[in-house]
């Protein structure tokens, strides 16, 4: 029994084994070239396997909700970790043990209702830690973060954080940020937080302790406030005087910078808050998304000392009860002193003119994404008529301004002004001039539908912005420009470079650029940084190899804008392909080096071929084999024509084959020998004349000569070849020795058919390979020799008689 459990057990174990290992594990292969891994929203239930190699990974946004010890393993190189926004419940103690070198680490957004110091007891080179928004109520004890002495950022809280005890925190020191959520906040230590120095920056969302326990509050803003660090207060809902009591710390420690964030304020606060800030140096009054719930009637604190104030910027805020809100007018003891107004995304339609003369020490105002309209602008800028003239930056991005001659005579008159933005406005087109301060360095008319560029345009640009526009060319001549920026037009070319000779910036991406080259960008002279991609490039060899190089870095002009934004457009096969991965070929490069190369060599060969087939006296064998094969065929029409009787058309004894050069002896001798015998002297029979054909005289006029010398071979009993050095080196001889040779073993003439008459010694070996035939029948026919000695000649005669008469 006991033995058969334990069985069942190891079989069960070794399913479970089988059932468990890596190959179930999913796996994310989204890793980039600087090995870091993007597997967010993958719908990963567990930690799917990834490259050991990887330096990053995010696995933000899955539904793992456990972390075993395995996990992990294997990930030593890891610098930063995200599993922010899973579900993750259960963490094992020695999870994380593998990751050494992790940097950062991101548990925000999980289910951690309680938090271990054992899985921080190996990150010793951890240096931000984010464990926001969990539902733990605390820390909890032993310390969490007593090992971790490089941590530097540290996250922690959520809406179920209730308190904070002394001691929780040991070990955390000197952090440049810190950010507790703890909205529901109920028990602090006082003290909890107060060993934390220095304090880059403290982020605190304190939403119910400021509503309903200041105290607490108050306990921990004085734990964290000093005067360098800057303060962030999330979340608040501020009525009345006592929920603004806590702030009050922070005033006492005369802090500098504070921002509120996602605050909701109503009148009474503020004047309180100014009220506790009577005499406070804080510079830096920022806020973000406010909601005003009141009217703006802020004066009571009209009496406050509000010297200290440089900047106050206010972003996105939403006034409740827009048209009972009072003008700002009651504010002028807050509008003398900042330097530095931003009241951005705030539904601004107009600041009246007489509160503008308030702000004397404004030099930077920032109006950006309100609802101004030019004739709003005009009363906003007292029409041009001295205001604010410290103003060295003017934001007015982002309104319904229309009109550039009008914004430009607004402006002429602050002669101090150096930036103006009027992006993301209406402007479609641009007058031929316009006033401008002459000390205007940085332009931005971005985002608006301007067609053309005029001189409109001011020659002392340093810095210009017309992107997303609609241009289609731009030349202007602006000496001192640095940078320009041209992207989302619909230029075609780079503009010339000699336009400016300062420039040493260039974007011009989005586009309809074609391609640009060397000497486009020779024309700048001092341009050091460009962005092109995104345009419909041709890839052109040219274009691809010029490219490429850039990419590489060769030039002093360097591609800034990622090699993988320069994508091919056309031609159509490259369509979509990065410019750096493309590889044309030569051929496809230097089309016609290629093809005037290729000709060339084609010619050569030609003409290689040319010289050998000639050297080997191929043209001869060919006008041979042709003439040949010519005459083969007309002879056999001949001789089917003649069928009857062949005897009857032998009309010569010989027909006599020599060369012109041997003429004389022809004529001289051969033919009056033969033909006209002489009586011999020691015979009384002289000898019969026998008939020969000499082409001279009896070829037909007018026949093609192969053919004549084919019927007179057929029409003679034999042939005669008067060899000489002359005969070999001519060509009809050896036509006719060729004929004659076919006659002789073609026909039934036999082998005697051919008489051989050597004029002078020449030997077989003397005759060319090539008239492999002629030496032949050099070797295998008996030749007469036309002897030297005179003496010898009748024999001679005599012998070549018998062998022309056939008689032996
Ligand atoms: C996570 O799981 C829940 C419930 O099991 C499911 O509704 C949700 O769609 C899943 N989320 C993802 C990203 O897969
Ligand atoms: C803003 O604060 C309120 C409490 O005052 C809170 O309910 C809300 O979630 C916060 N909004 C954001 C975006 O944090
Ligand atoms: C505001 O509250 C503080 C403390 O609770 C009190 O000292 C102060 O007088 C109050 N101010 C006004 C104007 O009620
Ligand atoms: C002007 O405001 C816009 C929108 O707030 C911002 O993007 C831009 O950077 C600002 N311009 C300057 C010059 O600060
Ligand atoms: C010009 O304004 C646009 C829109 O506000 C902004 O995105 C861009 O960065 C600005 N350009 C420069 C050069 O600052």
């Amino acid at each position: 029994m006991g033995r058969s459990t334990h069985c069942h057990l190891t079989l069960l174990f070794l399913l479970c084994w089988a059932e468990n290992p890596d190959s179930e594990r999913p796996s994310c292969d989204r890793c980039d070239p600087r090995l870091s891994c993007d597997c967010s929203h993958g719908g990963f239930t567990h930690v799917p396997v990834i490259t050991g190699r990887a330096l990053t990974i995010d696995l933000s946004f899955n539904n793992i909700t456990e972390l075993t010890p395995d996990d992990l393993t294997g990930h030593i190189h890891l610098r930063a970790l995200s599993l922010h926004g899973n579900r993750l419940a259960v963490i094992h103690p020695s999870a994380f043990d593998p990751l050494w070198n992790l940097e950062k680490l991101d548990l925000s957004d999980n289910q951690l209702t309680a938090l271990n110091h054992q899985w921080f007891d190996k990150l010793g080179a951890l240096q931000q830690l984010n464990l926001l928004d969990n539902p733990y109520s605390c820390l909890g004890s032993p310390p969490l973060f007593q090992g971790l002495v490089r941590l530097r950022r540290l996250g922690f809280g959520g809406p179920a954080l209730e308190e904070i005890k002394r001691g929780e925190l040991a070990g955390v020191t000197q952090l440049e940020e810190l950010t507790i959520h703890a909205n529901n906040l109920a028990r602090y230590e006082p003290g909890a937080l107060a060993d934390m120095w220095p304090l880059g920056q403290v982020t605190l969302s304190l939403h119910g302790p400021f509503l309903t326990n200041p105290a607490l509050a108050s306990a921990v803003l004085a734990d964290v406030s000093y005067p360098n660090t800057p303060i962030v207060l999330e979340d608040l809902h501020l009525i009345g005087n006592e929920t603004v009591q806590p702030l009050k710390e922070t005033a006492k420690r005369r802090i500098r910078s504070i921002t509120f964030r996602n605050i909701s304020l109503s009148d009474e606060a503020i004047v309180y808050i100014l009220v506790l800030l009577d005499g406070v140096p804080v510079s830096n009054f920022l806020s973000e998304d406010v909601t005003l719930t009141g009217e703006g009637r802020w004066e009571p604190a009209r009496q406050t000392d509000q010297k200290g104030i440089d900047e106050v910027s206010v972003r996105n805020v939403v006034i409740l009860d827009v048209f009972k809100f009072v003008s700002f007018l009651q504010l002028s003891f807050l509008l003398q002193y900042p330097r530095k107004v931003s009241v951005i995304n705030a539904q601004v339609f107009v600041v009246p003119c007489r509160s503008s003369q308030l702000l004397e020490n404004l030099q930077y105002l920032d109006l950006s994404e309100n609802l101004l309209t030019d004739l709003t602008l005009a009363e906003t800028l007292c029409n041009g008529e001295g205001t604010m003239e410290d103003l060295r930056v003017l934001n007015i991005s982002g309104n319904s301004l229309k009109s550039l001659s009008t914004v430009s005579r607004l402006v002429a008159k602050l002669s101090k002004l150096t930036h103006l933005d009027i992006s993301k406005n209406r402007y479609s087109s641009m007058p031929p001039v316009c006033p401008w301060p002459h000390t205007l360095r940085y332009l931005n008319i971005s985002k608006a539908k301007l067609t053309t560029v005029t001189h409109c345009l001011p020659t002392t640009l340093e810095v210009l912005d017309l992107s997303n526009n609609d241009l289609k060319s731009f030349s202007l001549f602006l000496p001192v420009l640095r940078e320009l920026h041209l992207s989302g037009n619909k230029i075609l070319s780079l503009p010339l470079g000699s336009l400016f000779p300062n420039l040493q910036t260039l974007t011009i991406q989005s586009n309809t650029l074609n391609m640009f080259g060397h000497s486009d960008l020779q024309s700048y002279r001092r341009l050091q940084s460009l962005q092109a991609g995104q345009n419909k490039f041709i890839c052109t060899c040219d274009f691809v190899s010029f490219l490429q190089s850039r990419i590489k870095g060769a030039g002093n002009v360097h591609i800034t804008d990622g090699e993988e934004s320069y994508v091919c457009d056309s031609p159509l096969y490259l369509q979509g392909e990065p410019v750096n991965q493309v590889s044309l070929t030569i051929v496809e490069c230097h089309q016609v080096l290629f093809v005037s190369v290729s000709c060339g060599l084609a010619l050569c060969v030609a003409l290689l071929v040319f010289v050998l087939l000639w050297r080997l006296h191929a043209f001869w064998y060919v006008k041979m084999t042709w003439a040949w094969l010519k005459a083969k065929r007309s002879s056999r029409c001949r001789r089917h024509r003649n069928a009857a009787g062949s005897e009857a058309l032998l009309s010569y004894d010989a027909f006599v084959s020599y060369s012109e050069r041997d003429a004389s002896w022809v004529d001289n001798f051969l033919v009056p020998e033969l033909e006209e015998p002489r009586d011999s002297i020691d015979n009384s029979q002289s000898p019969r004349p026998l008939t020969l054909c000499l082409h001279k005289r009896d070829f037909l006029p007018g026949h093609w000569i192969v053919d004549n010398i084919m019927s007179a071979i057929e029409r003679s009993r034999r042939t005669v070849f008067i060899l000489s050095e002359n005969f070999v080196q001519s060509d009809w001889c050896r036509y006719e020795l060729d004929f004659s040779h076919f006659w002789l073993f073609d026909g039934n003439a036999g082998g005697e058919a051919a008489i051989l008459i050597l004029l002078e010694p020449l030997s077989k070996d003397d005759v060319p390979k090539r008239f492999y035939k002629l030496r032949k029948l050099m070797s295998s026919t008996t030749y007469l020799e036309w002897p030297q000695d005179e003496e010898k000649s009748a024999e001679f005669w005599r012998s070549l008689r018998k062998a022309l008469r056939g008689e032996e």
